[in-house]
């Protein structure tokens, strides 16, 4: 693979439906990025996947769900493999409101969109869409301090953004397909990458913020960077857990991509 690509839609839970792109790594592999359709009583988008597969996204959205039918656009945080399609769908989707919190809303510039467009949730907090409660939560690893992962009271999910992704060696459909060793150094590496600040944390605090989702029971977890990891929080947990002793990841300079580019 060497651009970024848009795989078929998969369903994650009973009413989940998974929407799946990968991109290249260039010496390293290549990284899921995920968005996800709540099929609530009030329908929810969670994060809007990249520009660069713009086109294939918003058909297979249009496959998935009708965009005057969709509620809510939940941004995890406002890097752009997160909100890379948001202006595109908030065009065809007018009865559809952005939740974020104030940081993500001044982050994305969103404080012209009229007020009824945007929806402030802050950690902690939930949100009732109908048919279930969504909680607000904060993933233990992040990159943006906006960051705010999700948790549906109702099939159990853990939508947890930038948190337990991990690089792998190719795409695969679930997490369980990954092998233990190459899902713990993938994921070591995704966490040196994403999460900088973590070698210089508290290890215990940190072990405590894990032990924070640990309580929530999840079913299943869906990052925006690993394939749908069902039956795995203890795998991931531990991993997580462990991640504070990778060295923080310094990429190639520009010699050493060209060397790169050219093998
Ligand atoms: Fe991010
Ligand atoms: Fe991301």
């Amino acid at each position: 693979m060497n651009e970024p690509c848009l795989f078929e839609s998969r369903k994650v839970t009973t009413d989940t439906t998974s929407l799946v792109s990968y991109i290249p790594i260039p010496g390293f592999g290549v990284l899921p990025v995920n968005a996800f359709v709540i099929h609530a009583k009030q329908p929810m988008l969670v994060d809007t996947g990249m520009a660069a597969v713009r086109k294939d996204f918003l058909g297979e959205l249009k496959s998935i769900i009708e965009l005057k039918d969709l509620r809510w656009i939940w941004i995890t945080h406002a890097d752009m493999d997160h909100l890379g399609n948001l202006e595109a769908i908030l065009a065809e989707a007018p009865n559809a409101r952005v939740i974020t919190s104030y940081i993500g809303m001044a982050k994305m510039g969103l404080q012209g969109i009229a007020l009824d467009r945007v929806y402030l949730l802050n950690s902690g907090q939930t949100l009732d869409i109908g048919d279930r409660k969504i909680r607000a939560v904060s993933p233990p690893t992040f990159d943006a301090p906006e960051t705010t992962g999700l948790f549906d009271q109702k099939t159990g999910a853990l939508f947890s953004a930038d948190c337990f992704g991990a690089i792998l060696a190719k795409p695969v459909e679930t997490a369980l397909e990954i092998n233990s060793q190459d899902l713990l150094e993938g994921g070591q590496l995704w966490a040196s990458i994403d999460a900088p600040w973590l070698g210089i944390v508290d290890p215990g605090k940190f072990k405590n913020s894990i032990l924070s989702l640990n309580d929530l029971d999840p079913q299943v977890i869906l990052s925006a960077h690993l394939p749908v990891a069902t039956g795995m929080n203890s795998i991931l947990f531990d991993n997580l857990s462990e991640a504070y002793k990778t060295p923080r990841f310094v990429g190639p300079d520009q010699q050493a991509l060209e060397k790169m580019m050219v093998a």
